[in-house]
């Protein structure tokens, strides 16, 4: 029997990503997306999953879930913003805690029992239990505490994934390597922090094995009602000594201004490193393996 996933965030870089790997081993994939969601990043895989648009509100979620009635249900979509403008609450909100709790109650109702959920390292500053470092951290934190309701409430099942930096090949996002591939192009030179931040990067077919190992946890009853894992590479390091990597193995001339600009308000200097880690799942991928196969993927090697 081929198994049911239902995913948010689908045409986001890792939900994308996850996609091609659950169709890969047989899965029927069932994403939600947005009104105006752009499903250009999908490519030609937009044909074998099955699509429902989500109009915002808690009934038609319920629609979508049974009619879908998942074997697992992997929630990816959220909003990132570094730093809120006022004007940024609401969708904060919504997107972060809404669609989430929405997702849950319908599950509940549906006895959908499995969720692999998304968090991230930014929950933790200072290697703290509670404390985020930013307002989209802290809506990742609000939602765990909904998703306590239900999986103390509910046979609902939960596994949060808490992620740190993610990388690939044809990234969308405007993430560190995206940047230093533009700014190899460009002669403009790039303001860059003092760089003496660690950074916690993980390949993208990593970060998608972890969704698979969380998922393959769920579905053989293995997992607690209530689960948090740290996709963590393991091997965190500096940020100027990382680009170093980079301008060896790319060979690219990055017109980069070390210092030109100051660390962020509540700059990660050292990634959270307390976290558990999956059981059955390591990143593999070392970040200079990593670099070579975007180099492989990009110029249309692999
Ligand atoms: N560095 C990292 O990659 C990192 C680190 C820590 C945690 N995470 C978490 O990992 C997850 C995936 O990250 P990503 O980088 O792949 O995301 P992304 O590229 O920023 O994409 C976000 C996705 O969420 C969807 N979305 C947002 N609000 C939605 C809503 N209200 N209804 C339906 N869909 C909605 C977006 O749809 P549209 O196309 O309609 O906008 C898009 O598919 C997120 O939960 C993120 O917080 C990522």
């Amino acid at each position: 029997m081929m198994k049911k996933a239902l995913i948010t965030g689908a045409t986001g870089f890792i939900g994308v990503n996850l996609i091609r790997r659950l169709l890969l081993e047989g899965w029927h994939v069932h994403i939600i997306i947005r009104p105006n969601t752009s499903m250009a990043i999908l490519g030609n895989i937009c044909e074998q999953v099955t699509v429902f648009t989500h109009d915002g509100s808690a009934l038609n979620m319920l629609n979508i879930m049974t009619e879908v009635k998942p074997d697992i249900v992997f929630h990816l979509a959220s909003l990132f913003l570094a730093a809120h403008q006022t004007k940024d609450i609401k969708p904060l909100i919504t997107n972060n805690l809404l669609l989430g709790t929405q997702l849950l109650d319908a599950m509940a109702k549906n006895d959908v029992q499995y969720i692999v959920n998304t968090g991230t390292s930014w929950q933790h500053f200072n290697n703290d239990n509670y404390t985020p470092v930013n307002l989209y951290a802290a809506t990742k934190n609000a939602f765990e505490m909904i998703l306590r309701f239900y999986t103390s409430s509910t046979s609902i099942k939960a596994i949060t994934l808490k992620l740190f930096d993610t990388y690939g090949a044809n990234d969308p996002r405007a993430k560190l390597f995206s940047l230093l591939q533009k700014a190899s192009k460009n002669v403009q030179p790039l303001a860059m922090s003092p760089g003496e931040q660690l950074i916690d990067i993980v390949y993208i077919d990593d970060v998608v094995d972890a969704f698979v190992t969380a998922a393959d946890r769920l579905l053989k009853r293995e997992a607690n009602s209530f689960e948090e894992f740290s996709v963590t590479s393991g091997r965190p390091i500096k940020l100027k000594d990382l680009v170093e990597i980079y301008i060896q193995i790319t060979g690219e001339i990055l017109p980069l201004i070390w210092g030109a600009r100051t660390y962020r308000d509540r700059e990660v200097m050292v990634p959270w490193n307390t976290g558990q880690s999956l059981p059955g799942w390591h990143a593999k991928v070392t970040f200079e393996n990593g670099i070579k196969l975007i180099q492989r993927i990009e110029d249309g090697g692999l």
